[in-house]
């Protein structure tokens, strides 16, 4: 089912965050110079990010070609399965059905939430989740005594007990584009919002001290209610829906204890991958890719990389690249899609997902993790003027960039951390 696109909507009583990336003002819908697309699901039909079928432009069909090295060795190229704790499905628009558990708050309240990483290793193999032994040190804190990044629970007759960060789900997600340039917006309103107390990290105190990534992704809903969107979200309800549920749930089934999720796909080292959005420590990236504003994920300590004691990995996600309202006329094959299309100004004009870049992923390294840290890059003037911007696809196409000077931060400072840290879980290699 094609989800409908939901339309930029400037709620009177919506909430503005404080945001080192956004400013605050509303404006008309009037002077909007595009839509963003909030479908979780749009902007797959790229044929410059699809990879081609091997036996493209050959003499011989698919089928006539050896297996993929993957499958004998994950670190050989070919498609790998990160997490296995559910299925990709494929199609233009891969998504992934994986298990639903269903919790008991602090406050007695049922809320909704799923598993996608832990710190043990052979739990995460028991389990088909991934490994990210950095999330032993992503779950503290900032200062000794201050907030934790993880909440500390134990685990009770096999589930976990008494968690006290919840997830507002009723805000409707908006975002109004800049008025020189897309990026930054001048209002953006994440469409699920954590408490204070609400972290995806949860660490359990009575087995192991280990970190487990677990989403909440609906709050106190009703099982027979969540139960007549097994099959999906009927477009007439799509909104009413988005009150109650994460915004990148595209069915949910307690019956079948099942949920499926929009995937993104992004890059890490040349490899196109997809992973889920779950959350964000700022009101911007959570906005833009549709994930729960956690605002206590901000005791994430960033900056480190790979560092003793660091819990996140590099994320890097431009601001300027390509939209496809650059692509000259005449493209062969009537093609809409800028070949080097990326960013956040493509994603805020409704161009589809930015694009972004990833470090390290399970299978070709040892230091991932869902917490990725924001290093946002801009484009120089003299990049976009002389031709030089394009689509970076790696982590070290992107440091050689910064070194040689063609990008910058997008206040034109030398390339750093912005301090923001996103969960996204990832999910699939496909090379
Ligand atoms: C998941 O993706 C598959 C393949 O694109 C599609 O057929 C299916 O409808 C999607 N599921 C939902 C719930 O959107
Ligand atoms: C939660 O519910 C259980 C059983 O219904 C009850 O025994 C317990 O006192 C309740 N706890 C709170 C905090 O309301
Ligand atoms: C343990 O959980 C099961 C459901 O999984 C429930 O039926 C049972 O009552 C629980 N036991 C106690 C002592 O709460
Ligand atoms: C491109 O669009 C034009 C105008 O709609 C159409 O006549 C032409 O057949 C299209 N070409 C291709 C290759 O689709
Ligand atoms: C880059 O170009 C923009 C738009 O033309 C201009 O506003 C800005 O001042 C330029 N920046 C620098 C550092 O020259």
């Amino acid at each position: 089912m094609k989800l409908q696109v939901l339309a930029i909507l400037l709620a009177e009583a919506a909430l503005c965050f404080a945001s080192p990336l956004a400013g605050h003002s509303l404006r008309g819908r009037q002077d909007l110079p595009s839509e963003f697309d909030s479908d979780p699901s749009s902007g797959f039909d790229d044929p410059t990010i699809d990879i081609a079928d091997p036996s493209f432009a050959t003499a011989v069909q698919a089928g006539y070609q050896g297996p993929f090295a993957s499958y004998e060795k994950h670190e050989l190229i070919g498609p790998v399965d990160l997490l296995r704790n559910g299925h990709v499905n494929y199609g233009v628009n891969p998504n992934f059905t994986m298990p639903l558990y269903r919790g008991l708050s602090a406050a007695n309240t049922t809320y909704w939430w799923i598993v996608t990483d832990t710190s043990d290793e052979g739990n995460g193999k028991q389990l088909g989740l991934n490994f990210a032994p950095k999330l032993r040190f992503a779950a503290q804190g900032l200062t000794s005594g201050g907030i934790k990044a993880a909440e500390q629970l134990e685990i009770v007759n096999n589930t976990v007990c008494g968690r006290q960060g919840m997830v507002e789900f009723s805000p409707v997600r908006s975002i109004v584009p800049g008025d020189s340039s897309p990026f930054p917006p001048k209002f953006v309103q994440p469409g699920s919002v954590g408490d204070s107390n609400y972290t995806p990290l949860i660490q359990i105190t009575n087995a192991g001290y280990e970190v487990w990534n677990a989403p909440i992704i609906a709050g106190d809903v009703d099982e027979d209610y969540l139960n007549q969107f097994c099959d999906g979200i009927p477009a007439d309800r799509l909104t009413e829906f988005r009150s109650k549920v994460h915004d990148q749930v595209l069915s949910i089934c307690p019956r079948d204890e099942v949920v499926t999720l929009a995937t993104i796909r992004g890059f890490s080292f040349s490899k196109s991958v997809l992973y889920l959005i779950a959350d964000g420590s700022d009101p911007l990236p959570a906005t833009l890719d549709g994930g729960t504003y956690a605002p206590r994920l901000a005791a994430v300590k960033t900056g480190d990389d790979d560092a003793l004691f660091s819990g996140i990995e590099r994320f890097f996600v431009n601001t300027n690249g390509y939209a496809n309202r650059d692509l000259p006329p005449g493209a062969p094959n009537n093609e809409t899609h800028h070949p080097w299309r990326q960013g956040l100004s493509s994603a805020i004009l409704g161009d589809g997902n930015p694009l972004n870049i990833l470090g390290a992923i399970p299978s070709v390294a040892y230091d991932y993790s869902p917490l990725w840290d924001f290093n946002l890059f801009a484009w120089t003037n003299y990049s976009i003027e002389n031709g030089i911007r394009t689509r970076l696809t790696g982590e070290f196409e992107v440091l050689g960039m910064a070194a040689a000077g063609y990008v910058t931060n997008p206040d034109g400072t030398p390339l750093s951390d912005a301090g923001i840290v996103n969960n996204c879980p990832i999910v699939h290699r496909f090379l």
